[in-house]
C-alpha cells in the first residue's frame, strides 16, 4: 500500500473488479475482460469514466440493445496491442453511427467519437486477425456511467435484469441504464450506407512528441511541453498517437495514447520537471498482457505534488492529478514487456505549464 499525501491519486485498476458478479456486458464480441473505472467511484470525482480490456471475440457487442446514447461525448478507442506496428489492430470491426443507422467497418486502429446524445452501434466484431487479439478503450466525459438503450431486441427479462443491478445492495451501478420509449430496429432493411457519419470515425496514426519535429499549429496544442529546450527522452515511444479536441468534434479532451517499450526518463528539460495543466488529467499504465490484465511487466516512477513525493508503480494503475496539482517527471524504472500509456486530458488543447 503506497503511503503519502498523494497516495489516495493512485489508483489500481483492479479495484473496479467487481468479485462474484458478473462482468456488466458480456457477450462474444465484447470484453475477454476489461476494468472500468469512474469519477464517481474511483477517480476523485473526475467527470471521466474510461476502460480498458483484452478482445478477442467474434460478435455483437450488446446483441439487442444499440443503438444507445449518453449524455456526455465519448471516445471509442481501438488499438493494437503490437508496440513496433502502431497502425496493425488485427481486427475488423463494423460500427453503426447516427440516426441514419449508417453502417461503417474499419481494420486499422481508429477512435470512433460519439457527441452527447449521438445514436451509436452496434459494434460488431466482424474478424479477429491478431493470435492475441487487440485491445480497446472507452473515454466517456462524465463522473456517473450513464445509458439509454435504443433497440427493440432487449427482452423484458434483460430489462428487469439490468434494473435490478441499479439497486443491489445499496451500491450504485456500474452503469446506470435507461430504455428508450421508442425502440429501434436494426437490420438489413433499416440500416443505411452513406458517408453522412464518416467524420466520426478517425484513424489514429503515430504523431506525437516523440516522432517529429511539430508544426506552429500543433506545438500550441502542448503548451510548454513543446518548448524547444524540452525534448522526448528514452522512456517515451516513438509510436504515441495524441489526438485533441479540434480532432475529436470539439470535444473537451486531448488523449495520448501508446505502447512504451523502452526504459529511462520520458521528457527531458531543464529544472526538476514538474508542470500542472488548467485541468484534470488521469494517467493509465497498463500491462499489455492478455493473459493476465492485472499485470504491468514493469516498475514507473512518477513524482506528485510540489513536493516531488515519488510513487512507484508496479501494477496496472490510473493516477488522477487534479488542475493545478504538480505531476512528474515520470522515469521507467526497468521493463520487462511493453506497457500500456493512455493519458486523458480534460480540455480540447495540452495547456501545460512547467513549474520547477
Ligand atoms: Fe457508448
Ligand atoms: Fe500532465
Amino acid at each position: 500500500m503506497a503511503t503519502g499525501k498523494y497516495a489516495h491519486l493512485l489508483k489500481p485498476l483492479k479495484m473496479a473488479e467487481r468479485p462474484g458478479q458478473e462482468q456488466i456486458f458480456k457477450n462474444t464480441g465484447n470484453a475477454d475482460v476489461n476494468r472500468w473505472l469512474n469519477g464517481r467511484d474511483h477517480l476523485e470525482g473526475v467527470e471521466l469514466n474510461f476502460s480498458w480490456g483484452f478482445y478477442t471475440g467474434l460478435g455483437d457487442w450488446h446483441p439487442g440493445m444499440d443503438p444507445h446514447v449518453h449524455p456526455y461525448p465519448e471516445c471509442l478507442v481501438f488499438v493494437g496491442l503490437d508496440p513496433h506496428r502502431p497502425e496493425y489492430l488485427g481486427a475488423k470491426i463494423q460500427y453503426c453511427l447516427g440516426k441514419e443507422l449508417e453502417i461503417h467497418t474499419f481494420d486499422r486502429p481508429s477512435v470512433v467519437v460519439a457527441p452527447a446524445g449521438f445514436w451509436h452501434c452496434p459494434s460488431v466484431t466482424l474478424d479477429v486477425t491478431s493470435p492475441i487479439g487487440y485491445s480497446f478503450f472507452i473515454i466517456s466525459l462524465g463522473a456517473d456511467p450513464t445509458t439509454r438503450w435504443l433497440g427493440d431486441g432487449i427482452t423484458d427479462e434483460q430489462i428487469a435484469r439490468m434494473q435490478a443491478q441499479s439497486t443491489e445492495g445499496g451500491l450504485k451501478p456500474p452503469m446506470i441504464s435507461s430504455f428508450g420509449k421508442k425502440r429501434v430496429h436494426v437490420s438489413e432493411e433499416t440500416v443505411s450506407h452513406g458517408d453522412v457519419n464518416a467524420r466520426f470515425i478517425k484513424p489514429l496514426a503515430p504523431n506525437s512528441l516523440g516522432t517529429r519535429t511539430l508544426a506552429d499549429g500543433d506545438r500550441e496544442q502542448y503548451g510548454e511541453m513543446a518548448a524547444p529546450e524540452r525534448r522526448p527522452g528514452p522512456g517515451m515511444t516513438k509510436n504515441a498517437v495524441w489526438m485533441f479536441g479540434r480532432d475529436l468534434e470539439g470535444m473537451k479532451l486531448n488523449f495520448c495514447w501508446g505502447i512504451q517499450t523502452d526504459p529511462g526518463a520520458w521528457m527531458r528539460g531543464p529544472g526538476h520537471g514538474a508542470h500542472v495543466h488548467p485541468t484534470d488529467e488521469v494517467l493509465m499504465f497498463a500491462g499489455t498482457d492478455p493473459a493476465d490484465i492485472d499485470s504491468l511487466g514493469a516498475e514507473i516512477q512518477i513524482d506528485l505534488g510540489p513536493e516531488h513525493e515519488r510513487h512507484v508503480i508496479d501494477r496496472p494503475t490510473a493516477v488522477v492529478c487534479p488542475a493545478g496539482l504538480a505531476h512528474g517527471p515520470i522515469v521507467t524504472r526497468w521493463l520487462d514487456r511493453p506497457f500500456a500509456f493512455l493519458l486523458m486530458s480534460l480540455g480540447a488543447n495540452h495547456e501545460t505549464t512547467y513549474v520547477d
